[in-house]
C-alpha cells in the first residue's frame, strides 16, 4: 500500500478520513487542495505532512510566470505562508518548507525554469529520504523489542503517517520482519480515532497481533501487567526533550512512570526543533469542537451547545521519556546535551 506519491503531475494521497471503510485516493493538483486535505485530515502524521507541504509548494510555483528571482521569491513566500498556516504543531511541515526555501536561496542565480526543476527534485528527495530514514530508525528501534513484549501505542505512526513503514509502528514492523513475537495494543485515540481507524487497520493488514482499546483503558492494562513497553511518535521535540504528540500521550507517559514501564519516542531528526528550549513554547493546535461532540461530524454524541475544549496535542515532559529512537541512533538522557550532540554531528 502506498500512502503518498507523485503521479501524472499531481500529488496522490490515500484519503485517511474514509479508512477503514474505504480505500480511496485523492489527486491534488494545487496548493489549495493540499491545504484543504491537510486541514480535513485526509493526510496527517508529521512526516507525511512534510512531504505534502513540499509538494504543495512545488504545485504552487510550477506555473508561476515570474521572470526574475525577486518576482518569483515574492510568490514563493506567499504560497509558503499559506501552506504554513494549515496546521501549527508538527514541525516537520515547517522543516520541509524551510528546506525548499534554502534550496531556492542557494540557486537564486539560476533561471526560473531551472529553479522550478530544482524545487521539484527537492520535494521528491524529501519523499524518498523519508523512506530510508524511517527504515533506518525502525532498524535501530527494533533492537529494543524482545520476544513476548506487549507494546502499547497511540495515534497512527505507520505507513499512513510516512512514506512507508513509519516511526513507532516502523519499529514494530521491523521487529516483526526479524521474526520477533510480541503483541501490540492500540489506543483508539479520541476524538478522531486514528488508533482505531488507521493503526488497527494497518497492523491487521500486515498481520501484526493487535488489540484495540479505548484510551481510558491504558491504566487498567498496565495495572494488570498486560503492557511492558510504550512506543509513540512525535510532532515536535524541543531542545530539552519535551515532546508534543497526539493528545493522550502525556497520560500514557505519566502512567508508565507510575508502573515503571519504559516510554519510547520514535521520531526522525526532522521532528526536532532546537529553536525552542522547552515544551511551554510549542504551539498546540485546537481543533473544531464538533470532533468531540459528533462522531465524524455526523452523529451527535453530546448535548447541543455544550462547551468543548479540543487540543489536538499534549506535551510530554522530557523527564518521563526513557529515550528517543532516531535514524541516527538512540538518544538517552541527559537529553539537552545529547540532542544537541546528535544534531551537530548530522548537520
Ligand atoms: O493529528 P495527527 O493525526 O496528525 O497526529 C499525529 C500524531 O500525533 C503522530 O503520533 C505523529 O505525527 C507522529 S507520525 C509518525
Amino acid at each position: 500500500m502506498k500512502s503518498i506519491f507523485w503521479r501524472n503531475n499531481g500529488l496522490v494521497i490515500i484519503d485517511q478520513t474514509l479508512l477503514p471503510a474505504r480505500v480511496e485516493y485523492l489527486f491534488l493538483s494545487n496548493p489549495t487542495e493540499v491545504i484543504e486535505a491537510i486541514r480535513k485530515m485526509c493526510i496527517r502524521g508529521a512526516p507525511a505532512l512534510a512531504i505534502a507541504a513540499a509538494f504543495a509548494l512545488f504545485l504552487g510555483i510550477r506555473n508561476l510566470r515570474a521572470r526574475s528571482y525577486i518576482e518569483f521569491r515574492k510568490d514563493f513566500d506567499r504560497i509558503k505562508r499559506s501552506i504554513a498556516s494549515s496546521r501549527p504543531t508538527a514541525i516537520n511541515l515547517f522543516w520541509a518548507l524551510e528546506r525548499m526555501s534554502r534550496r531556492l536561496e542557494e540557486n537564486k542565480e539560476k533561471s526560473v525554469r531551472e529553479i522550478k526543476r530544482i524545487l521539484f527534485k527537492e520535494a521528491k528527495d524529501i519523499l524518498e529520504e523519508n523512506r530510508s530514514v524511517t527504515r533506518q530508525l525502525s532498524k535501530i528501534g527494533a533492537q529494543l523489542i524482545k520476544d513476548n513484549d506487549r507494546i502499547l501505542t497511540i495515534c497512527n505512526t505507520g505507513i499512513l503517517a510516512t512514506v512507508d513503514y513509519g516511526t513507532a509502528l516502523g519499529v514494530i514492523y521491523e521487529a516483526k520482519r526479524q521474526k520477533k513475537s510480541f503483541k501490540v495494543f492500540a489506543c483508539e485515540t479520541r476524538p478522531l480515532l486514528q488508533g482505531a481507524r488507521l493503526t488497527a487497520w494497518e497492523l491487521k493488514q500486515n498481520k501484526i497481533d493487535v488489540t484495540l482499546i479505548c484510551d481510558g483503558m491504558a491504566g487498567y492494562l498496565m495495572q494488570k501487567k498486560l503492557i511492558n513497553k510504550v512506543i509513540v511518535g512525535a510532532d515536535r521535540i524541543v531542545l530539552n526533550g519535551d515532546t508534543a504528540n497526539k493528545i493522550g500521550t502525556y497520560n500514557l507517559a505519566v502512567l508508565c512512570r507510575y508502573h515503571k514501564i519504559p516510554f519510547f519516542v520514535a521520531a526522525p531528526l526532522s521532528s526536532f526543533d532546537l529553536s525552542i528550549k522547552n515544551g511551554d513554547f510549542i504551539p498546540i493546535e485546537e481543533r473544531d469542537p464538533r470532533e468531540v461532540t459528533h462522531l465524524f461530524f455526523k452523529k451527535p454524541i453530546a448535548p447541543e451547545g455544550i462547551k468543548v475544549f479540543n487540543p489536538a496535542f499534549d506535551i510530554t515532559p522530557h523527564r518521563l521519556i526513557t529515550c528517543f529512537i532516531t535514524e541516527k541512533g538512540i538518544i538517552k538522557p541527559p537529553f539537552k546535551k545529547n540532542i544537541k550532540k546528535i544534531y551537530n554531528e548530522n548537520q
